[in-house]
């Protein structure tokens, strides 16, 4: 199967603290790698290498088969590259659509004009109807973001992190701070995903890691500490004594 990311000893420090160390691993099309670890273990971090906000101390990085280790945040997003935060992104105060509109049309620059209404751009509504549509957000298009519950918002960052198309997708922690019933429509979302895409989920839910993943990398102190099919995972003894060790 072919190879769309691949990471190779990669490293991060801070000052004298080593965040992410020797870290190696090979995502494939359409594959679901769940990340879990205790906090702190370094995986926030991790994504923000993959995604190019912070530059590795040591190691490569390769996307869709390209060297992207130096490559700012932009062009990496350009080649194909989706993320959403731990904390969400949203412009709390412009509408589901605006948001929406903000997304599809960052996207071409050169064709969209920023000073022109965003409304007016035809095919950018139709995209951002398209997106919003399925999550039944498309109702509540004129509701300033900070009026959604916090359920909604992450669904609609999960919708705005698919504008571009993404084939790689990172997502931090998308189920953090919902409730039972918010976590099962956001994990509805998750499974619905296209398989065209690669996920790399990072989530502290583990109802939703072990259902997702085909495969399960923990990590511990920026290492990995196992990388494995959920099942053996969850056999896992020191997995196990982290996560009580933590708990
Ligand atoms: N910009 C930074 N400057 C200094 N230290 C940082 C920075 N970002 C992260 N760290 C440290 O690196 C370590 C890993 O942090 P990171 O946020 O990657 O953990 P995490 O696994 O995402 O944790 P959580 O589950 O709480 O989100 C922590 O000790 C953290 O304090
Ligand atoms: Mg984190």
């Amino acid at each position: 199967m072919s190879i769309r990311l691949r990471l190779e000893r990669v490293a991060r420090r801070f000052g004298g603290l080593q965040a992410v160390v020797d870290f190696s691993l090979t995502a494939s099309a359409g594959e679901r790698i769940a990340i879990i670890g205790p906090n702190g273990a370094g995986k926030t971090t991790l994504f923000n290498l993959i995604s190019g906000e912070l530059a590795p101390t040591g190691g490569r990085i390769e996307l869709l088969g390209r060297d992207v280790t130096r490559m700012p945040p932009h062009r990496r997003a350009a080649l194909g590259l989706g993320r959403t935060y731990q904390l969400t992104n949203l412009f709390p105060r412009l509408s589901v659509l605006e948001n929406t509109l903000l997304a599809v049309v960052a996207l071409r620059p050169m064709r969209y004009v920023a000073w022109w209404p965003l409304a007016a751009y035809r095919d950018p509504l139709d995209r951002a109807q398209a997106l919003l549509a399925p999550l039944g957000l498309w109702e509540r298009r004129d509701d300033p973001v900070a009026e959604l519950s916090y359920g909604e918002q992450r669904q609609v960052e999960i919708a705005l992190a698919m504008a571009p198309g993404p084939t790689v997708l990172l997502l931090d922690e998308p189920t953090s701070g919902l409730s039972a019933a918010e976590t099962r429509i956001v994990h509805a979302l998750l499974q619905g995903l296209p398989r065209t895409i690669t996920v790399l989920l990072i989530e502290h839910d583990m109802g939703v890691a072990f259902d997702l993943a085909d495969r399960m990398v923990v990590m511990h102190q920026g290492r990995i500490l196992a990388e494995d099919t959920p099942e053996a995972v969850r056999r896992n003894p020191r997995v196990q004594e982290i996560y009580l060790g933590s708990a």
